[in-house]
């Protein structure tokens, strides 16, 4: 990475404002964005991207408050306003500036072919508008605006991310070198599986997930619904959900304790009741004093407030500086 004298590596990423924040939410974004503000030399603009969110059927009476719920748990996770900046799409409304500029220049064709666009057409029909069409460039927007160079993300946006990447490109050749060519960051455990047992861990399917607020009665209620088997066989299922369990079970009580159970499949068998209660407690033990710091922030709305303040404050500033390049260039000022 080549890095100029004196200054930080951009890291920009966003949340849709989907209201409570799911263990998908947790592993698959939010630990990076932790690990990423840790380090010295990375400076982090993680978002709320308010207006991504709108170009789904959403509610405009409760939209604050799923706004307000993901950045209380952002904060609650340990996004530390001291490390990292936090700030609400819409705030800065050069987002929307710089997609238009840049809409200009890329080509409709690529975004009819996303798979994202296509699977959004066939989950809401009634609610294919433009700015869904659109949602690609603008998420390349918010990436540009700020120059960022790695954007921790779940696999499944890596057509977007190649779009950010196509469009930094097209509009350097165009009009001059302007923006690093953005590259993913991929967690670990960025897939989390759905605990139905298929596909991922989304807020869209029921039963699917478990809340970071949920209790432990809630929790143990979720899992006691995961599809098992008979507990043993010659081969670790690798999908389905025992596969689902065996991923939890490493994320919350580690290789080894998995390596255990994988061992008993094999073996004399797995009991899931016993199984799935430590499973229960070993998540609500690393989820409690999140939700405990959640409660916190929300008593202290001005504290929260502060801290959106600073971020649309740091931000606007870059903001203002690349819009200003992005027009001479383009020959609009
Ligand atoms: N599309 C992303 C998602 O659904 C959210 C998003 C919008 C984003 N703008 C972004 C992520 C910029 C990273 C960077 O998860």
């Amino acid at each position: 990475m080549i890095k100029k004298k004196n200054s930080k590596i951009r890291i920009f990423s966003g949340t849709r404002p989907t209201g409570f924040l799911h263990l998908g939410n947790y592993l698959g974004g939010l630990k990076g964005y932790l690990e990423l503000q840790d380090k010295k030399d990375y400076d982090c603009i993680y978002s709320v991207v308010d207006l991504h969110g709108i170009t789904s059927p959403y509610d405009p009476k409760t939209y604050q408050d799923q706004i307000r719920e993901v950045v209380l748990e952002y904060l609650a996770c340990g996004l530390d306003p001291k490390k990292c900046h936090l700030l609400v799409q819409s705030q800065v409304s050069e987002h929307m500036e710089l997609a238009y500029y840049l809409s200009t220049i890329y080509p409709v064709s690529r975004l009819e072919q996303l798979p994202t666009y296509k699977e959004k057409k066939k989950e809401q029909p009634q609610y294919v508008n433009l700015g869904l069409f659109y949602y690609p460039v603008l998420m390349a927007a918010d990436i540009l605006l700020y120059k960022a160079q790695f954007v921790p993300v779940g696999k499944d946006q890596a057509p977007h991310l190649e779009v950010a990447r196509e469009i930094a490109r097209i509009f350097n050749r165009r009009f001059g070198q302007t923006f690093p060519e953005p590259q993913a960051y991929f967690m670990p455990s960025s897939y989390i599986p759905s605990l139905t047992g298929e596909g991922k861990m989304s807020k869209s399917k029921e039963g699917s997930y478990i809340n970071l607020i949920s209790s432990l009665d809630v929790i143990q209620k979720k899992l006691a619904k995961v599809p098992t088997d008979a507990g043993k066989g010659k081969k670790i299922p690798n999908k389905g959900g025992v596969d689902v369990l065996l991923k939890l079970i490493e994320l919350f009580q580690g290789k080894e304790k998995r390596k255990n159970y994988e061992n008993l499949y094999l073996g004399k068998g797995v009991q899931y009741k016993l199984l799935k209660e430590e499973l229960a407690i070993a998540i609500y033990k690393e989820l409690k004093p999140i939700q405990a710091k959640r409660n916190y922030y929300q008593k202290n709305p001005k504290l929260v407030d502060g801290i959106l303040k600073q971020g649309k404050v740091y931000a606007s500033k870059i903001a203002k500086q690349t819009i200003q390049e992005v027009k001479e260039k383009m020959g609009i000022v």
